[in-house]
């Protein structure tokens, strides 16, 4: 497939996604949507590729859902066509999704973001959820996945006064795992996918899983659902590996069995 709303790129392990809309900041529209749900599509069924990385331009990673295109909605025409739904899929990758952002991470473009397994934030990063200035509130899990990440305190005032944060402040309430300088970001971001990559790759699924288990149950079913996958781990051969290298005090060579 061909795409005019995102640029794929494909190193030895790592795929980078980068969202191509610059004219709009990004603006995520249901093209540029469809065609990056078609991308993960195909980068989940290669088996070349262990991680993903998500990324925009310098001035924007998504500046929010297309206001142009979305204006004129009627609400049967959001319920009834699921509108953001397909949106989601992303939080259904099996595989690790990294967000790099730079520049401009607002509204939809936030929530985005926030769906990927983390973010390392460029040092022009700026994240918000101004929806309620344009007379909406968020729809793609920013009321939900921001109040999880930075608290109910800062979430309710960027939600209700629609004031962006800076990637200092973003780093500092744990919305990002680290802030990199703005020409460094890619690199560093690939640095951190590639060192994710050479790893064991169910091993990096089932630790992914049982975070993301931390944010559905409480504490003692997600303690025993790491204690399951924990034990899991000794059926493969790469935890026989990993623990053989450590011993023999050699670099590990996971097959991924
Ligand atoms: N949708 C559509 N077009 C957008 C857009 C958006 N979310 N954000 C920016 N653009 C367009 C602008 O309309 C403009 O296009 P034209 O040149 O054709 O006029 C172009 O991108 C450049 O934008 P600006 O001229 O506004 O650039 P700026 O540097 O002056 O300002 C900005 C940058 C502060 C990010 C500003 O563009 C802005 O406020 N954008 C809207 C942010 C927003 O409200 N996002 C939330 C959307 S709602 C949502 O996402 C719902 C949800 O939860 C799913």
């Amino acid at each position: 497939m061909s795409y005019e709303n995102i640029i794929l790129d494909r190193s030895e392990r790592v795929a980078k996604i980068t969202l191509n809309r610059p004219k709009a900041l990004n603006a995520l529209n249901s093209a540029l949507i469809f065609e990056l749900n078609a991308a993960l599509d195909d980068l989940e069924a290669d088996h070349a590729i262990s991680v993903i990385v998500l990324t925009g331009n310098e001035k924007a990673f998504a500046a929010g859902a297309d206001i142009k295109e979305m204006q004129t909605k009627s609400f049967i025409e959001a319920y009834s066509g699921d509108f953001i739904g397909p949106w989601e899929r992303v939080t259904r990758c099996r595989k690790p999704v990294i967000a790099a952002v730079a520049g401009y991470a607002l509204g939809g473009g936030c929530e985005l973001a926030m769906m990927c397994d983390f973010i390392i934030a460029a040092e022009n990063a700026k994240f918000g959820q101004p929806e309620i200035t344009l007379g909406v509130i968020p729809g793609a899990g920013g009321t939900q996945r921001l109040t999880r990440a930075v608290g109910k305190s800062k979430a309710m005032e960027m939600i209700l006064s629609g004031r962006m944060i800076g990637a200092e402040e973003a780093e500092r309430a744990n919305l990002v795992s680290r802030v990199v300088p703005v020409d460094e970001l890619i690199e560093e971001t690939m640095k951190v996918a590639e060192r994710i990559a050479h790893l064991s790759q169910p091993i990096v699924a089932m630790a992914k899983s049982a975070i993301n288990t931390a944010f559905e149950t409480a504490l003692a079913e997600g303690v025993r659902y790491e204690r399951a996958s924990f034990y899991a781990t000794f059926a493969t051969e790469d935890q026989k590996e990993g623990m053989a290298a450590f011993i023999a005090k050699r670099e590990p060579s996971f097959d991924n069995k």
